[in-house]
């Protein structure tokens, strides 16, 4: 693996905290960031204790840390829930009445929950899964629209011990069926549908196909959102609402020790198979309650919004555990940013009040290309602090951020993390680190990043290398699921004593890291992680193809476009509608998302002599660039010229 990655992009533009802002912020200047970063490097056992202990366990940990490389038990013995520490904590004081979460669906509808309520709520689903025999170590997949439900089924999962793997509504059948049989998920949450763009998107349909011929499921629990006319298997199928008759708000939290699973994410890999990646209690909930505090500097009357979805880590961390955890207004919207109109996100902030915006550089994209109108016809003084996650943003799409949607006003932190972290790891701090547009700037407390290069050897200023974590913290993953091997050699097998990220970075002369991008086989398309060979397996089960291989081209909206380059089996020929029923079958196999903006049919692929596809021919043959770098080992160098002829 090679990682001479080249960046060009010299930013000299910085921004310091504003006086206002620090006087008031957890961390108020660089120097204490920098003597409590060193100190937390030094001893992080000390800082994570620390941490832990804001929140409530119900019996103490004897151990911070038992640290067998690359194992980590955190918080070691204790005793903890985390429903508990996002709920029943706060029902004693004043936040008893506070709204926890505000939400809008897509057609325009409105509830609040506060705390008491959400408790409640609940405390009934918890119920619900008990009568449907869920107990503590049970898997339950969760395939829901962005509504208050998913969060409370999240929640009433890690009130009684069980673990929940959420799936992004927007994946398809095949992906719930590969997630269900690699977690042994025996129930079910979902909803009859939910809306996007004005559509309905037909959920339990997906669901019902998902579960041909699968057997161990034997719940299905059916939130009622959209009165879609839906199929219900006697037996099976339950709806939620009939359930909750049946059952009382009364469910004490079942505390479970600190490494218990709370949830199984699955994720990219550069591997065919997408990777379930395991978090547990104690160190998940200390780590994303600390980085809320901190780097959204989190105030008690704060209306905090997060854009993402609750099928994926941000939505897992920074929707739900990091800012309930610290007793949080939460804003939920269900639905595309620009519908009806591309001014969605700037009415729901104007009209609910938020203060702070947590979204993707994709998303800035988009709306700089809908134009500076749409953020000018409402009032967003309301925005303290801004965010965002998921890719490099680029300094223009900062600048416009910063310019359009915070008015010079609002700090931005760019967070760097990933699923498998957990929380964020590298991030400015508000109120204390001068902000330089495009860099994620420098690590979090107890958080000991460095970039080294092939032989594991931290390089110098401006020098580009693999992004690595030389010290565990709470908050990491503790292995893929049911994989333990794998979870070894992925990331703590190419750096020795340290966890790999798959990210090639520099270090600029003040120290903040600059993500250049993955360094393995694995893409960001809109912010979310793809790998090439999930989306090549895909295309190759098509019947028509023979072989296939999946490249990144840079776009301009969504950081990066997914380009095929397929070969046919013999007796079937080239055109665009083969093209597009490849588009489809990808949709329909892994999701939208991962549908090849371009499908390039070529007589054969290059590739060495020892088979390899090279793609980083491929990739430079995408994006329309010059072919450099060796090409000796390639095997049959015509192929390339017929790729290029083919681009003409
Ligand atoms: O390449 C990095 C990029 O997203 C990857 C993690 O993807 P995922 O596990 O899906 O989690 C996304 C949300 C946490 C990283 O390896 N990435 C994430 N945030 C940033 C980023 N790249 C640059 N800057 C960021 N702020």
């Amino acid at each position: 693996m090679s990682t001479n990655i080249e960046s060009h992009l010299i930013e000299k533009r910085v921004f310091k905290p504003a006086k206002e802002f620090s006087k008031k912020a957890q961390i108020s200047n660089f120097a204490d960031y920098k003597k409590l970063h060193a100190e937390s490097v030094k001893s992080p056992e000390k800082f994570w204790a620390k941490e832990a202990a804001t929140l409530k366990w119900t019996k103490k940990w004897t151990r911070v840390l038992d640290w067998k490389a690359p194992f980590a038990k955190w918080f070691v013995g204790g005793h903890l829930n985390a429903s508990e520490n996002c709920l029943d904590r706060h029902l004693e004081g004043p936040r008893r009445n506070k709204a926890a979460i505000i939400w809008e669906g897509e057609p325009g509808e409105r509830r609040t929950l506060t705390y008491h309520q959400l408790h409640r709520e609940v405390c009934v689903f918890a119920n619900i899964l008990k009568r449907n025999g869920v107990k503590s170590g049970d898997r339950v997949l969760i395939y829901m629209p962005l509504i208050p439900e998913a969060v409370i089924a999240m929640l009433g999962c890690a009130r009684i011990g069980a673990v929940h793997s959420v799936v992004f509504g927007g994946f398809s059948s095949e992906s719930i069926k590969d997630r269900i049989l690699d977690s042994g998920a025996t129930v079910v949450v979902t909803a009859d549908g939910g809306y996007r763009r004005g559509q309905i998107v037909s959920l339990k349909q997906n669901v019902d196909h998902a579960l041909q011929g699968v057997e161990q499921v034997r719940r299905v629990i059916v939130f009622r959102r959209t009165h879609l006319d839906i199929h219900i298997q006697e037996g099976r199928d339950v709806w939620w609402h009939r359930e909750a008759e049946y059952v009382d708000a009364k469910c004490p939290p079942h505390p479970v020790d600190s490494e218990h699973p709370l949830f199984i994410l699955y994720t990219s890999g550069s591997t065919g198979k997408p990777k379930g990646i395991l978090h547990t209690t104690g160190g998940y909930l200390t780590g994303t309650a600390s980085t809320t505090k901190y780097v959204f500097d989190l105030r008690e009357n704060d209306v905090y919004w997060c854009t993402a979805d609750v099928g994926w880590i941000t939505g897992h961390s920074y929707l739900v555990y990091g800012p309930l955890a610290n007793g949080a207004t939460c804003v939920l919207y269900e639905g595309a940013p620009n519908w009806p109109e591309p001014d969605r996100f700037w009415k729901i902030i104007a009209e609910f009040g938020v203060t702070i915006l947590y979204t993707a550089p994709t998303a800035i994209r988009a709306f700089m290309k809908w134009g500076d109108e749409w953020p000018k016809k409402h009032d967003l003084s309301s925005l303290r602090l801004l965010g965002t996650v998921g890719e490099p943003i680029n300094p223009e799409a900062w600048m416009w951020y910063h310019k359009h949607i915070g008015e010079g006003r609002c700090p931005i932190v760019d967070t760097w993390w990933q699923t498998e972290t957990g929380a964020i790891m590298i991030s400015p701090l508000p109120g204390a680190t001068p902000l330089k547009p495009g860099t994620a700037t420098l690590p979090f407390f107890g958080i000991d990043a460095a970039i080294v290069d092939d032989k594991g050897k931290e390089v110098g200023p401006n020098e580009g290398g693999k992004l690595v974590i030389r010290k565990p913290w709470p908050a990491m993953l503790r292995s893929i699921y049911g994989d333990k091997p794998r979870y070894r050699k992925q990331y703590w097998s190419e750096v020795k004593g340290c966890y790999f990220t798959g990210d090639g970075a520099r270090r600029d002369k003040d120290g903040y890291f600059w993500i250049v991008g993955r360094i393995d086989d694995v893409l960001n398309v809109a912010g979310h992680r793809l790998g090439t060979a999930e989306v090549e397996s895909a295309i190759v089960s098509h019947h028509d193809v023979a072989e296939a291989a999946v490249v990144g081209r840079p776009d301009e909206l969504k950081g990066q476009a997914v380009v095929a380059f397929v070969t046919l089996r013999s007796g079937y020929k080239a055109s665009n509608e083969l093209a597009e029923a490849i588009r489809r079958h990808v949709a329909h196999a892994i999701g939208p998302i991962a549908k090849p903006d371009d499908v390039r049919f070529a007589e054969s692929l290059p590739k060495t002599r020892s088979g390899k596809i090279m793609r980083r021919l491929l990739k430079q043959i995408a994006s329309g660039s010059a072919i450099t770098g060796d090409t000796t080992t390639l095997e049959d160098f015509s192929v390339l010229t017929k790729l290029r002829a083919s681009d003409e």
